[in-house]
């Protein structure tokens, strides 16, 4: 796997999302160690990784969890930090004052420069808007799962107005037989792939496409994006959202409920 980063580097891939509760970031750290002894400079590449909301969720189990995810990884720093869901794991209670808390220690690691970015993921409109309105700054990225078959225009559209740079996990992750049809049906006319057409459009609709792939072939066709998607196709792709086309994942419940 730390092979295949190094390769992924090479071929120009610069920006690495991991998270704590991936139990990847050991991985990703020692591939960079790799780099680093070959001569990589550390601006020269963008690591991301995210607080994993365990009990007690509060500003001081986000400093220690940060400490040991900069272990794993060999950094003194990470680019961005993100709170991985808006609700803690094995806990019904109340999760606002606790995200308040985390956020405003997360300032706090941004003002110290253990982070240079703070952002959140699966926040829905509510729960960026409490940390808002209590805390000094705004989340600078929203990781959120989008793509063809699952879009949250309307929260991604809220996260570009209030300055909020919207990441998309997920984007090729679709299951829909006929939304794989309709991507196909675009992707010949272009002669790319249906991966090549879902990442595209990603982009063009304002979005970073944050995306996973064991395969060398893959990671270099991902990259190969020059071809513009026409009205006609964005169109024929916005027809393809369904609400309920979301991965089925344990905080999803509650990111509703809460
Ligand atoms: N914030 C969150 O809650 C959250 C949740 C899930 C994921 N994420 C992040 O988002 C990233 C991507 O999401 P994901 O891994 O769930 O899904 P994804 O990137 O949508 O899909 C990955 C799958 O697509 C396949 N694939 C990649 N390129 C392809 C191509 N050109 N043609 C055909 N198939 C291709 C991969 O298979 P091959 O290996 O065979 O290429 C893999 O099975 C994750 O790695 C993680 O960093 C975040």
């Amino acid at each position: 796997m730390a092979a295949l980063l190094v390769q992924a580097i090479l071929i120009g891939y610069r920006f690495i999302d991991t998270a704590y509760s991936y139990g990847t970031e050991k991985i990703v750290g020692a591939a960079l160690k790799l780099l680093f002894d070959a001569g990589m400079r550390r601006d020269e590449v963008f690591i991301q990784t995210k607080f994993y909301p365990v009990m007690p969720y509060d500003g001081e189990s986000v400093r220690k969890q940060l400490e040991e995810s900069l272990q794993n990884l060999g950094l003194d720093y990470v680019d961005s930090y993100l709170i991985h869901q808006p609700v803690p794991r094995y806990s019904e209670l109340e999760y606002t004052e606790r995200n308040i808390s985390v956020w405003k220690e997360m300032e706090k690691l941004r003002a110290e420069g253990k982070v240079k970015h703070i952002g959140v993921s699966n926040f829905l409109e509510r729960h960026i808007l409490q940390l808002t309105e209590a805390c000094n700054t705004v989340p600078e990225i929203n990781q959120l799962e989008i793509n063809p078959q699952f879009q949250q225009r309307g929260l991604a559209e809220f996260c570009r107005k209030k300055g909020i740079a919207v990441q998309s996990w997920g984007p090729l992750s679709v299951t829909d037989e006929d939304v794989q049809s309709a991507l196909q049906l675009i992707a010949d006319k272009y002669s790319v792939s249906k991966a090549q057409v879902a990442l595209k459009w990603n982009i063009q609709i304002g979005n970073t496409p944050i995306c996973f792939s064991k395969n060398i072939h893959h990671l270099i066709e991902n990259r190969k994006l020059d071809f513009e998607l026409s009205d006609e196709d964005l169109e024929a792709i916005r027809m393809c959202n369904s609400a309920d086309a979301h991965r089925k994942t344990w905080w999803y419940p509650r990111q509703q409920m809460y």
